[in-house]
């Protein structure tokens, strides 16, 4: 085995150790060429039940299975050789039971690889993330916006705005990162609330719309590189590559109609002039 094969991926504990140190940088992928693509930029990428709603075109994260999670999480466990990979269990399959949750998170890193899974949900999830984390299973907390609770929130807004609203959402990240998450995930709320959970937590914060702040920053890839229709507001846009797509095509399509198209005797005749 060569050294360059035998460099390790990065662990949960890799990313736990990073609190107050090293800004963690993370991304969603779904897919086999994306993984690659990222990997040796980041430091964990999330196989996000964002995925309905990104690849699928569902309205919510709600709709999405254990077994598209595992397609894709199989798929980015391919594309990648260095990055941590942390894969969404999804709505319905983990809330019931801890014991739920350990059948389910058990059979996700089977049959992916992954090295961890995350789940939403604050102090009502403290008892099965430590049921989980104390049986081998590395754990991603994520409070504030939990998408997964939608039908109850009515709508994707930022949370904690009030004094008392933000002072659950510091319990319940308390309450997880005290039942052994190796980090959290904290989604669309404001800096000073990020700020004060980032110091009283012993694990890193990742903010999706919560701020520098922040122990590490995950972003949706799709929506930093202009591919999704809608996007949040707290979302920098790093590439527009939409657009390109769309006139790539264009350029196809003219070649296509106009009979331009380069067909086998190209290829054939630069081999013969080689
Ligand atoms: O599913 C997802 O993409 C996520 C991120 C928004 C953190 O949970």
């Amino acid at each position: 085995m060569s050294i360059q094969s035998a460099a390790r991926r990065l662990t949960a504990p890799d990313i736990r150790a990073r609190k107050g140190g090293e800004p963690i940088v993370s991304l969603t992928s779904y897919h086999a060429h994306t993984a690659r693509l990222i990997d040796p930029h980041v430091d964990f990428m999330l196989v996000g039940d964002s995925l309905g709603m990104v690849m699928h075109g569902m309205e919510t994260t709600v709709p999405v299975t254990v077994e598209m999670m595992i397609l894709q999480g199989q798929a980015v466990m391919r594309g990648s050789s260095r990055a941590l990979v942390v894969v969404d269990l999804p709505f319905g399959s983990y809330e019931g039971s801890p014991q739920q949750a350990f059948a389910t998170a058990a059979r996700v890193l089977k049959e992916t690889g992954a090295g961890a899974v995350k789940l939403e949900g604050g102090r009502r999830m403290a008892e099965t993330v430590r049921f989980l984390a104390d049986r081998g299973v590395p754990v991603m907390g994520h409070v504030g916006l939990t998408p997964q609770a939608i039908n109850t929130l009515g709508s994707f807004r930022a949370v904690g705005r009030d004094e008392a609203g933000a002072e659950l959402i510091r319990d319940d990240a308390r309450a997880i990162a005290e039942a052994g998450a190796f980090a959290i995930v904290l989604e669309a709320m404001a800096e000073p609330l990020a700020r004060a959970i980032t110091a009283e937590v012993a694990c890193p914060t990742i903010g999706i719309g919560g701020s520098s702040a922040c122990d590490g920053q995950i972003l949706v890839l799709e929506d930093m590189l202009g591919l999704s229709d809608k996007v949040p507001r707290f979302v920098k846009k790093y590439a527009d590559i939409g657009p390109s797509i769309g006139a790539a095509v264009e350029n196809f399509a003219a070649d296509v109609r106009a009979r331009a198209f380069p067909g086998p005797e190209h290829v054939y005749a630069s081999k013969k002039s080689a």
